[in-house]
């Protein structure tokens, strides 16, 4: 058995990161842990508080916040506050509130050094979008996973037609390239490619393909 690495894996909306980064951590048998899937259950708290998107709210609603990532039965489920809201924290609501929820630095301290705690014993996949830079500088290896903004729509539109839900293909990419920029432009912690990270543009590849590629990185890393 080859030794447990710390791998990070950042990159934009429907990169194809959690897909991929799942598929890797089981064939390593490695954890996976969805950073997004966190920011996302405190923007759910504050969009439940009912209290306003600014950040003195925000703060208020996320002071306490308790989050927890668990696999039951190979299945990823994230807890907030006790209960299970892996369902409530894929809607268009939230996907809508989370990148201004996550700009605030008072969640991003919080939810770092929970991140940070998570990585301690090695063999885990953290993706998400500053894990590289700021999470874990010193993981193994770091892989930043992008892919045209029409094809990460085309992606994000299929997964959510898959679930049944009434969608349009140019709402989801103006979503998607509204939160590209917000992701990017912030002052904290921003999603940007760290300068040891190797580039994997997923646009023309298939899931297979990027698995392949990031777990030989991984056994090179
Ligand atoms: O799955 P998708 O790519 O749509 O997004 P996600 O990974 O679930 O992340 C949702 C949002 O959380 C991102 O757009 C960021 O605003 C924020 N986020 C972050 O700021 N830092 C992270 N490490 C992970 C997510």
């Amino acid at each position: 058995m080859s030794e447990l690495k710390v791998v990070a894996v950042d990159g934009p909306a429907g990169a194809g990161k959690s897909t991929i980064s799942k598929l890797v951590a089981g064939r390593l048998g490695y954890t996976y842990i969805d950073t997004g899937a966190m920011y996302r259950a405190v923007a759910l708290k504050v969009l439940e508080s009912k209290l306003p998107l600014e950040d003195e709210e925000i703060m208020i609603a996320a002071r306490d916040v308790d989050i927890d990532l668990r696999n039951e039965d190979g299945v990823n489920k994230t807890y907030l506050d006790g209960r299970d809201v892996s369902t409530e924290i894929r809607t268009l609501e939230v996907s809508r509130s989370v990148s201004k929820v996550a700009a605030v630095g008072f969640v991003r301290e919080r939810l770092t050094e929970l991140q940070r705690s998570m990585a301690k014993r090695g063999g885990v996949i953290m993706d998400g979008r500053d894990i590289g830079t700021v999470v874990l500088p010193d993981a193994d290896v770091k892989i930043f996973l992008t892919a045209s903004v029409a094809e990460r729509a085309r992606r994000r539109y299929d997964e959510l037609k898959a679930k049944g839900l009434d969608v349009e293909l140019g709402s989801i990419e103006r979503d998607i390239a509204a939160r590209d920029k917000l992701d990017s432009e912030r002052e904290i912690a921003p999603l940007k490619q760290a300068d040891d990270a190797i580039l994997i543009d997923s646009t023309s590849m298939t899931i297979e393909e990027v698995a392949d590629k990031m777990i030989e990185l991984i056994n090179r890393g």
